[in-house]
């Protein structure tokens, strides 16, 4: 296994995911564990983007539960109702929020997050897990962004399906 991520400095952010992504896939590829590859995602698009915040929250018996993250203390369960990950959850699809604090219920974990990104992984039409980045900058994230974190999310589908989420 890899024990280094590389991207090259001064080349675009899709350039970046574009060197990013075969390396986050040779990571987990081979590995079945739940937990293990989020654990390295996570460290995976901190390391390559400094991101303030990366990690999981798991869909545990109808609300999601803090997993494997990169960052700052982060609170540990968001009810569906709740927040950017629960509207990204419920609605089954990725949400871009350019300032989080014009997002009606997003959950403050940090006041140091300005903007965010979440990405849902829906298998059997359930939300099983959701992706979420944040950034201490406005508007950080976007079609780019949303683009290459969904096809994280997809590679990691692939590596763990059929596993048991739930
Ligand atoms: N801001 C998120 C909560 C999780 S933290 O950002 C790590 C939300 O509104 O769902």
């Amino acid at each position: 296994m890899t024990e280094q991520i590389f991207v090259s400095p001064s080349i675009s952010k899709a350039e970046k995911y574009r060197e990013l992504l075969p390396q986050i896939e040779s990571l987990i590829t081979g590995e079945e564990d739940l937990i293990a590859n989020l654990a390295n995602i996570s460290a995976a698009l901190k390391m390559a983007f400094s991101f303030f915040w990366v990690g999981f929250y798991i869909m545990r018996q109808g609300e999601l539960v803090l997993g494997p993250f990169q960052g700052p203390l982060a609170c540990t369960r968001i009810p569906l109702h709740k927040g950017v990950c629960g509207a990204a959850a419920r609605q089954k699809k990725t949400l871009v929020v350019k300032d989080v604090n014009q997002f009606p219920g997003h959950i403050t974990c940090s006041s140091e997050s300005k903007s965010e990104i979440v990405v849902p992984l829906v298998a059997s039409n359930e939300v099983k897990l959701v992706l979420d980045v944040d950034s201490e900058h406005l508007d950080e994230f976007d079609e780019v962004d949303q683009e290459y974190l969904e096809k994280v999310v997809a590679l990691l589908k692939k590596t763990l399906l059929p596993m048991n989420l739930s």
